[in-house]
Protein backbone atom coordinates (compact mmCIF):
# COMPACT_ATOMS: atom_id res chain seq x y z
CA UNK A 1 0.00 0.00 0.00
CA UNK A 2 0.96 3.70 -1.02
CA UNK A 3 0.35 6.01 1.59
CA UNK A 4 0.31 9.64 -0.12
CA UNK A 5 0.58 13.00 1.17
CA UNK A 6 -0.02 16.12 -0.38
CA UNK A 7 0.68 20.09 -0.02
CA UNK A 8 1.99 21.62 3.75
CA UNK A 9 1.76 17.94 5.34
CA UNK A 10 5.71 18.06 5.94
CA UNK A 11 5.23 21.05 7.60
CA UNK A 12 3.29 19.50 10.66
CA UNK A 13 4.86 20.61 13.99
CA UNK A 14 4.50 24.16 12.68
CA UNK A 15 0.40 23.87 11.88
CA UNK A 16 -2.16 24.90 14.11
CA UNK A 17 -1.59 22.36 17.09
CA UNK A 18 -5.47 22.17 17.82
CA UNK A 19 -6.41 20.60 14.23
CA UNK A 20 -2.98 18.76 13.65
CA UNK A 21 -1.23 17.99 17.01
CA UNK A 22 2.11 18.59 17.75
CA UNK A 23 3.83 15.54 15.91
CA UNK A 24 6.04 16.29 13.07
CA UNK A 25 5.46 14.48 9.95
CA UNK A 26 8.47 11.96 10.03
CA UNK A 27 7.04 11.48 14.08
CA UNK A 28 3.61 10.75 11.97
CA UNK A 29 5.47 8.53 9.59
CA UNK A 30 7.24 6.66 11.99
CA UNK A 31 3.58 5.60 13.79
CA UNK A 32 2.08 5.06 10.80
CA UNK A 33 4.60 2.76 9.33
CA UNK A 34 4.20 0.73 13.44
CA UNK A 35 0.36 0.98 12.35
CA UNK A 36 1.33 -1.23 9.17
CA UNK A 37 3.73 -3.56 10.49
CA UNK A 38 1.10 -4.41 13.38
CA UNK A 39 -1.50 -5.06 10.36
CA UNK A 40 1.40 -7.13 8.66
CA UNK A 41 0.75 -4.32 5.61
CA UNK A 42 3.70 -3.60 3.27
CA UNK A 43 3.27 0.17 3.47
CA UNK A 44 5.20 3.16 1.60
CA UNK A 45 4.72 6.74 3.03
CA UNK A 46 5.27 9.99 0.17
CA UNK A 47 4.70 13.41 0.16
CA UNK A 48 5.08 16.66 -2.47
CA UNK A 49 3.94 19.55 -2.33
CA UNK A 50 3.33 19.90 -6.03
CA UNK A 51 0.06 18.72 -7.40
CA UNK A 52 1.58 17.65 -10.99
CA UNK A 53 3.99 15.55 -8.99
CA UNK A 54 0.94 14.26 -7.10
CA UNK A 55 -1.36 13.51 -10.45
CA UNK A 56 1.53 11.19 -12.29
CA UNK A 57 2.21 9.41 -8.91
CA UNK A 58 -1.18 8.50 -9.14
CA UNK A 59 -0.57 7.78 -12.81
CA UNK A 60 1.89 5.04 -11.92
CA UNK A 61 0.10 3.74 -9.11
CA UNK A 62 -1.40 0.53 -9.78
CA UNK A 63 2.80 -0.46 -10.81
CA UNK A 64 3.67 -0.14 -7.33
CA UNK A 65 0.87 -0.41 -5.08
CA UNK A 66 -2.67 -2.88 -4.66
CA UNK A 67 -4.15 0.07 -2.50
CA UNK A 68 -3.98 3.45 -1.39
CA UNK A 69 -4.36 6.07 1.28
CA UNK A 70 -4.43 9.58 0.31
CA UNK A 71 -4.36 13.08 2.35
CA UNK A 72 -4.01 14.92 -0.24
CA UNK A 73 -3.84 18.11 2.05
CA UNK A 74 -5.99 21.05 0.65
CA UNK A 75 -6.10 19.77 -2.86
CA UNK A 76 -8.85 17.83 -1.61
CA UNK A 77 -11.17 20.17 -1.38
CA UNK A 78 -10.38 21.22 -5.01
CA UNK A 79 -8.21 19.66 -7.02
CA UNK A 80 -10.29 18.15 -10.33
CA UNK A 81 -6.99 17.15 -11.70
CA UNK A 82 -6.35 14.53 -8.64
CA UNK A 83 -9.47 13.49 -9.09
CA UNK A 84 -9.57 12.44 -12.47
CA UNK A 85 -6.06 10.65 -11.32
CA UNK A 86 -7.04 8.81 -8.91
CA UNK A 87 -10.04 8.26 -10.88
CA UNK A 88 -7.86 6.03 -13.62
CA UNK A 89 -5.36 4.24 -10.91
CA UNK A 90 -7.66 1.47 -10.81
CA UNK A 91 -6.67 0.24 -7.63
CA UNK A 92 -8.69 1.18 -3.88
CA UNK A 93 -8.41 4.38 -2.01
CA UNK A 94 -9.04 5.86 1.49
CA UNK A 95 -8.96 9.39 2.23
CA UNK A 96 -7.67 10.32 5.53
CA UNK A 97 -7.67 13.42 7.37
CA UNK A 98 -6.30 14.32 10.78
CA UNK A 99 -8.56 16.88 11.08
CA UNK A 100 -12.62 17.08 11.69
CA UNK A 101 -12.75 18.62 7.81
CA UNK A 102 -16.58 18.35 7.96
CA UNK A 103 -16.76 20.63 11.21
CA UNK A 104 -14.48 23.02 10.21
CA UNK A 105 -14.56 25.90 7.71
CA UNK A 106 -17.60 25.35 5.05
CA UNK A 107 -14.85 24.80 1.70
CA UNK A 108 -13.35 22.35 3.92
CA UNK A 109 -16.49 20.23 4.16
CA UNK A 110 -16.03 19.45 0.27
CA UNK A 111 -14.03 16.53 -0.65
CA UNK A 112 -13.66 16.01 -4.69
CA UNK A 113 -12.06 12.49 -4.31
CA UNK A 114 -14.14 10.68 -1.43
CA UNK A 115 -17.14 9.29 -3.67
CA UNK A 116 -14.12 7.40 -5.49
CA UNK A 117 -12.84 6.24 -2.13
CA UNK A 118 -13.86 3.21 -0.90
CA UNK A 119 -13.75 4.72 2.60
CA UNK A 120 -13.10 7.92 4.32
CA UNK A 121 -11.64 8.80 8.27
CA UNK A 122 -11.40 12.16 9.45
CA UNK A 123 -10.73 14.47 13.04
CA UNK A 124 -9.01 11.12 14.45
CA UNK A 125 -5.40 12.39 14.33
CA UNK A 126 -2.75 9.70 14.03
CA UNK A 127 -5.14 6.74 15.03
CA UNK A 128 -6.89 7.71 11.84
CA UNK A 129 -4.44 5.82 9.72
CA UNK A 130 -4.31 3.06 11.69
CA UNK A 131 -8.20 2.64 10.88
CA UNK A 132 -7.73 4.02 7.56
CA UNK A 133 -5.31 1.14 7.42
CA UNK A 134 -7.80 -1.40 8.54
CA UNK A 135 -10.63 -0.39 6.31
CA UNK A 136 -7.99 -0.65 2.78
CA UNK A 137 -7.20 -4.07 4.17
CA UNK A 138 -11.27 -4.95 4.22
CA UNK A 139 -11.68 -3.66 0.96
CA UNK A 140 -8.75 -6.04 -0.66
CA UNK A 141 -9.76 -8.55 1.00
CA UNK A 142 -6.64 -9.25 3.26
C1 LIG B 1 -5.93 17.94 6.19
C2 LIG B 1 -7.16 18.85 6.15
C3 LIG B 1 -7.07 19.86 5.02
O1 LIG B 1 -8.23 20.69 5.03
C4 LIG B 1 -5.86 20.73 5.17
O2 LIG B 1 -5.76 21.61 4.10
C5 LIG B 1 -4.60 19.93 5.37
C6 LIG B 1 -4.64 18.74 6.20
C7 LIG B 1 -5.94 17.02 7.42
O3 LIG B 1 -5.18 16.07 7.44
O4 LIG B 1 -6.67 17.31 8.38
O5 LIG B 1 -3.54 20.32 4.90
O6 LIG B 1 -5.95 17.11 5.04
Amino acid sequence: MDIMHGVNLDQLGRRPTGHYGTFTFTELEVRVKKFARELDIDATFWQTNHEGEYCESLHKAAQRADGLILNPGAWTHYSYAIRDALELTGVPAVEVHLSAVDEREEWRRVSVIRDLCVGSVQGKGLDGYREALELLKAALGE
